[in-house]
């Protein structure tokens, strides 16, 4: 699948920013595909790629860096418009000939910009009129390259934005992209569509579409096998595969004991329901509880379940004969992330716990959700006729409850963990809380507590509660869950799963901690 599946589409140069998934974000919601690349892509590739616009991202570095990241030189020739922000304003102002000049302080913050010019870029802002947004820079731009004029300035920075529309080059000092900058989408639809005359025509309906039909085209009669996990991900990717190509695909789910409460036996109903698809459940609790047994490290409880989850998919997929492909859910940002400016990031965690298959099994991938980010999967699944609730589903990790067993996992830790954990979901649902956090769950921690039922007293086991608001699980802080929430929670738990006599909430955010306790 390419980006030639598109007929408009706009190129993200990404120079280093944090930011630069959010401008992705910004142009996707308006209904146009855009792909983020590295700042270094040649030429040739630019010229390929074939954009309707280019949007250089800000970045950290000063142009006058040893190593500052700059992108190729012949861009400036390319006929597609160009806006560059923050450091790829600057960039493109210093590759005009313009003046950079290196400032020692920053600008942080919101800032209030006056609109000098309402044509183009500001279009419909006001002229004269003041708005709020959000700068982050040091160095400033001294004087524009010929051909530009100021679009809007502020007290610090006399160029706040900038244009040469005759040749439709463009550069904002601001980050038009966060949601401190109120105006920020208008300023980028208008980039996008009264510059680049691009229409607002991306949306799931063609995405599903044009995907479809491309499986079929790139798959013919070959055999493709897909790992299902119940998650979103996998789902999707299943049904748009089995959209594709029917009886072709085999979808096997491990039931590797690890899962929630009825999840394997949730996922087989809906998937066995769906016109019959191909479906082989591999029921292997007690071989990974036999793999797992007094094993305590997280690392190692990863790295086992991971091998044993090989192992076991690889020896159904023999038995269902000559495969050529494995489908596999990788998003968007997972691309990114390994093509970026910083390179993948480093391993905190050993994360994906199926990335050793294609290898192991000699298989191609097929991965057909790799252009997309985790809402517009959602919408695709929405599109292709899967319940809400498996759409709407939390993520959960490839290992399970294990990593939420802090300690020894046994059979009736499993059972302890499990209860408590679908306690939480419920009372989360039932507060209308679920699809506004990111996840939530309950942890069994390694520890005993002293307590008291009716006269007895009790050393039993404590359930931590874990809840966080995230965009993207790279950064997550704590749900503010109301009181009277956790107040039942906690009473539910500690009333009816036996072996429990505290509960206690999770109240830090990542980083410094993670979304998982192991
Ligand atoms: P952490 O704990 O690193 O988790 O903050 C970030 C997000 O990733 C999920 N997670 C995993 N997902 N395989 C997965 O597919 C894994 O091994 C894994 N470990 C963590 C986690 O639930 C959170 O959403």
């Amino acid at each position: 699948m390419t980006a030639n599946l598109y007929d408009q589409k706009i190129l993200i140069l990404d120079l280093g920013s944090q930011y630069t998934q959010l401008i992705a974000r910004r142009v996707r919601e308006a209904k146009v595909y855009c792909e983020i690349h590295p700042f270094n892509m040649s030429l040739q590739k630019i010229k390929d790629f074939s954009p309707n616009g280019i949007i250089l991202s800000g970045g950290p570095s000063s142009i006058y860096d040893e190593n500052a990241p700059f992108a190729e030189k012949g861009l400036i020739d390319i006929e597609a418009p160009i806006l560059g922000i923050c450091y790829g304003m600057q960039f493109l102002t210093h590759l005009l000939g313009g003046v950079v000049s290196k400032s020692g302080d920053r600008e942080y913050g919101n800032v209030r910009i006056r609109i000098e010019d309402e044509r183009d870029l500001f279009h419909g802002l006001g002229r004269g009129e003041e708005k709020t947004v959000w700068m982050s820079h040091g160095d400033r731009i001294d004087q524009m390259p010929k051909g530009f004029e100021i679009l809007a300035g502020s007290d610090n920075s006399p160029v706040a934005a900038m244009a040469d529309v005759k040749r439709r080059r463009f550069g904002v000092q601001f980050h038009p992209e966060v949601a401190h900058t109120p105006d920020g989408s208008r300023i980028i639809g208008n980039f996008l569509f009264r510059i680049c005359g691009c229409e607002p025509s991306w949306n799931m309906v063609s995405f599903v579409r044009k995907t479809i039909k491309a499986l079929k085209d790139d798959i013919g009669e070959d055999r493709v096998i897909c790992g299902l996990s119940g998650g979103v991900d996998s789902s999707v990717t299943a049904v748009l595969l089995y959209e594709a190509i029917g009886k072709n695909l085999s979808c096997i789910l491990v039931d590797n004991g690890l899962l929630r409460r009825d999840e394997a036996r949730e996922v087989m109903e809906i998937f066995q329901g769906y016109y019959g698809m191909d479906l082989h459940l591999i029921d292997a609790p007690e071989h990974f509880l036999k793999h797992l047994d007094g094993v305590t490290d997280p690392e190692k409880k990863r790295k086992i379940i991971g091998r044993e989850f090989i192992r076991i998919f690889e020896e159904k997929a023999k038995e269902l004969g000559n495969a050529k492909y494995l489908a596999q859910g990788t998003l968007y940002p997972d691309v990114i992330e390994s093509v970026s400016f910083k390179g993948p990031s480093a391993t905190i965690k050993s994360h994906h716990n199926v990335g050793g298959l294609p290898h192991v099994m000699n298989l191609e991938l097929v991965e057909p959700l790799r252009e997309l980010f985790k809402d517009e999967v959602r919408e695709v699944g929405v599109e292709l006729g899967l319940p809400r609730e498996l759409v709407m589903r939390q993520p959960f990790p490839g290992p399970g409850l294990a990593v939420r067993i802090l300690g020894e996992i046994t059979k009736e830790r499993l059972e302890i963990l499990r209860a408590a954990d679908a306690i939480t979901i419920e009372e989360i649902k039932m507060a209308g809380l679920y699809e506004k956090v990111w996840q939530s769950f309950a942890v069994l921690l390694p520890v005993r507590t002293v307590g008291v039922m009716g006269d007895e007293r009790t050393y039993e086991n404590v359930i931590a509660v874990r809840s966080v608001d995230s965009l993207d699980a790279m950064t997550a802080d704590w749900s503010k869950i109301p009181y009277e929430v956790l107040g039942r929670i906690s009473n539910r738990i500690i009333n009816s799963v036996k072996g429990v006599n505290r509960v206690v909430y999770d109240i830090s955010s990542k980083p410094p901690s993670t979304i998982e306790w192991e």
